[in-house]
């Protein structure tokens, strides 16, 4: 069933859990689950482009995923940069980015100063060079933490002199600046939290979770969520 474009949320993040699990389930190593959630990841967005959502939030590496084995966060950083250097290859071999073709927007949100300096340094050249595009916004939750990103959002008020602020203020100095918040965020392979995601901006979010692990999350997948978000009422306090 096609959604109406009205009952489509603008925003969705994607809490991309259960890659561990599916592939420990498969006798395979930890990061295989990773490498196809990757995989996964790029298919998901595509379709989220096709079907007409404007903003994806994925978030691909915790403020507490440090505390995971160093051999994991490693391999994390290496899928990110594997994606980012292709299309930053893309880009300068033919001067056709396929995001840039596309009129689609890398950002990125949280702290990128702990991660390695190669791939802070790939991030903020796709940032920097898909800056002008405006069809469709990719998100990337890299050292990401909703408190972190409070903290961080305060500290920059606190340096620029105010003394008061306002809700608007604050959503100003956060990562997403300027962007809307998430409508809908969905939770793949069973837990029922939000593991410090987006926590000031999901004040109205709808929520939706799944037990399908990260892997074996497809367009079907998505198009059942987005059904259930098409159902609901979202009141923001009022009667209805
Ligand atoms: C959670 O599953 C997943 C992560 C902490 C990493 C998610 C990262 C990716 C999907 C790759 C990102 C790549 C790009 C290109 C942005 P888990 O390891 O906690 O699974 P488990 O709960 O089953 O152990």
């Amino acid at each position: 069933m096609k959604i109406k474009k009205d009952k489509l949320p603008i925003h969705i993040g994607f809490i991309m859990d259960g890659n561990g699990r599916w592939a420990t389930r498969r006798g395979l190593p930890r990061k295989m689950g990773h490498k196809k959630g990757a995989d996964v990841l790029e298919k998901i967005v595509d379709y989220c482009f096709e079907v007409g959502i404007k903003y994806v939030t994925c978030f691909a590496f915790s403020t507490e995923n440090w505390k995971r084995p160093q051999e994991e966060i490693d391999y994390i950083f290496g899928l990110l940069r594997d994606y980012i250097k292709k299309q930053n290859e893309k880009n300068a071999s033919s001067g056709n980015n396929e995001l840039k073709q596309r009129n689609i927007k890398i950002c990125v949100l949280g702290d990128i100063s702990k991660i390695p300096e190669d791939l802070q340094k790939e991030l903020e050249k796709i940032e920097k060079d898909t800056d002008n595009c405006d069809a469709f916004v990719l998100n990337i939750a890299m050292n990401y933490g909703g408190r972190d990103d409070i903290v961080n959002a305060v500290n920059t008020l606190i340096a620029s002199g105010k003394t008061k602020v306002n809700e608007q203020d604050i959503s100003n100095a956060l990562y997403t600046k300027g962007m809307p918040d998430p409508d809908f965020i969905i939770r793949t392979a069973g837990d029922i939290r939000l593991s410090n995601f987006m926590l000031y901006q999901s004040a109205y979010a709808e929520l939706y979770f799944t037990k399908t692990f990260w892997p074996d999350f497809s367009p079907k997948h998505l198009n059942k969520a987005l059904n259930s978000y098409a159902k609901r009422n979202r009141k923001f306090g009022k009667l209805n």
